[in-house]
């Protein structure tokens, strides 16, 4: 019921830009070698009567083909996706391409059904009867997912699922397949970082304002702080729609943005810091306690309204701040040593994050697994 936009997970990571930008670099370098070395063969082509060099096997290209590939496909376990989530459908080779993720073999195709490793299920996609679930009899192999990205405020309890799965899939920290964008460490300081230029103060992009997500907590306290200090609101709620392509660059172009999420649980920490954090901004928090958000973020890349007896001495420690420029650098010290990763913005792509992780976890886990009551491990 809530989801517009991007109410989705703060996630995870891969160096894909970084490795596309080495892989052209070094097909660069590949091809200028192949015609370096192409021009000193034909400059050095030996005279006629030299014997020429016995062709090497693998320029077999057709034993090649047969041989190596299709056992690769065929060693990689099958996760059958059996309904695509809020029929938001991507292509699988996604997965590769944004997070190097390629060790299963992703299907939605039902007849792969029996010969299918896992199935992932949506937990929003069944219906109550739950005659729209995988048929019996089961794969005595096949490990069930239950795939759910929602805070349990936004989660109906459907009935009969408790012991139905193998596998957890949510942004809990416990789940047995967890999923998130982390920071990134790196090993060489990087210096060159430079915060964008601000323009704005404080923002905020709200897509979902429906009282029934939980988004009260959140609401009040923006109402307390928008008397003290301005906020630039932007989002479906606010009817100033941003097109995704105006996503970063607004958030850098803020000096503060209000990572607050629309329901307090432990882990639910989304993608509303992980925007702020990689397009150079500070995000003030509202969720679960800042011990929570130190698991996963340094504890001085960010404010914690907790951090304030109430909105207005928040408003003014961010007015006093705005003021003084060595003070609001030193947010950024993380920045030194970890990277963030942007996630995918496009409402469509919500599920891309999860899916992946799920093949990942599928390629590298084989193990006999069952997941009872599930219902009691999420809600409490
Ligand atoms: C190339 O591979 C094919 C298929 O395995 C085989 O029939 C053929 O004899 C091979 N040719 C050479 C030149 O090795
Ligand atoms: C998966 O979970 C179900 C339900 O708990 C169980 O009956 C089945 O044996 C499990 N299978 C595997 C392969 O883990």
């Amino acid at each position: 019921m809530t989801i517009v936009g991007t109410e989705y997970l703060y996630n995870i990571i891969s160096n894909q830009k970084m490795s596309q930008t080495n892989g052209s670099l070094l097909g660069r370098l590949m091809l200028a070698g192949i015609i370096s070395l192409s021009i000193m063969f034909f400059w050095f082509t030996p005279p006629k009567n030299c014997p020429l060099p016995l062709p090497r096997p693998e320029q077999n290209k057709s034993a090649k083909r047969k041989s190596s590939f299709p056992d690769i496909v065929e060693d990689k376990p099958v996760l059958l996706l059996w309904v695509w989530p809020e029929n938001y459908r991507f292509d699988f080779s996604d997965c590769k391409k944004f997070y190097n993720i390629d060790g299963c073999q992703l299907t939605d195709d039902r007849s792969l059904y029996t010969n299918a490793d896992a199935v992932m299920v949506y937990h929003r996609g069944i219906s109550w009867d739950l005659t729209n679930l995988p048929p019996s009899p089961r794969p005595p192999f096949q490990r069930w997912i239950w795939l759910h990205l929602e805070s349990p405020t936004n989660t109906q309890k459907i009935p009969g699922l408790e012991n139905l799965f193998n596998l957890t899939l949510s942004y809990r920290h416990d789940a047995d397949i967890p999923v998130r964008l982390k920071l990134n460490t790196r090993k060489k300081p990087d210096e060159q970082f430079v915060i964008p230029k601000k323009d704005k103060l404080v923002c905020w992009i709200v897509s979902n304002n429906a009282a029934v997500t939980g988004v009260g907590t959140r609401n009040q306290f923006y109402q307390e702080l928008s008397k003290y200090i301005p906020v630039h609101l932007f989002g479906k709620a606010y009817a100033k729609f941003l097109d995704h392509t105006e996503y970063y660059p607004t958030l850098a172009s803020c000096k503060f943005y209000l990572s607050f999420e629309n329901s307090i649980h432990k882990d639910y920490i989304t993608e509303k810091i992980n925007g702020p954090l990689a397009a150079g901004t500070v995000p003030v928090v509202l969720g679960p306690p800042r011990r929570n958000y130190e698991n996963f973020v340094p504890g001085d890349a960010f404010i914690h309204v907790n951090d304030f007896p109430d909105a207005k001495s928040l408003a003014e420690y961010l007015l006093q701040l705005d003021k003084d420029d060595e003070a609001y650098r030193r947010f950024f010290n993380w920045r030194k040593y970890l990277s963030p990763t942007p996630h995918l913005i496009q409402q469509t792509q919500e599920f891309i994050l999860a899916i992946c992780t799920a093949c990942d976890h599928i390629a590298r886990h084989r193990e006999y697994k069952e997941a009872h009551d599930i219902y009691e491990w999420f809600f409490n």
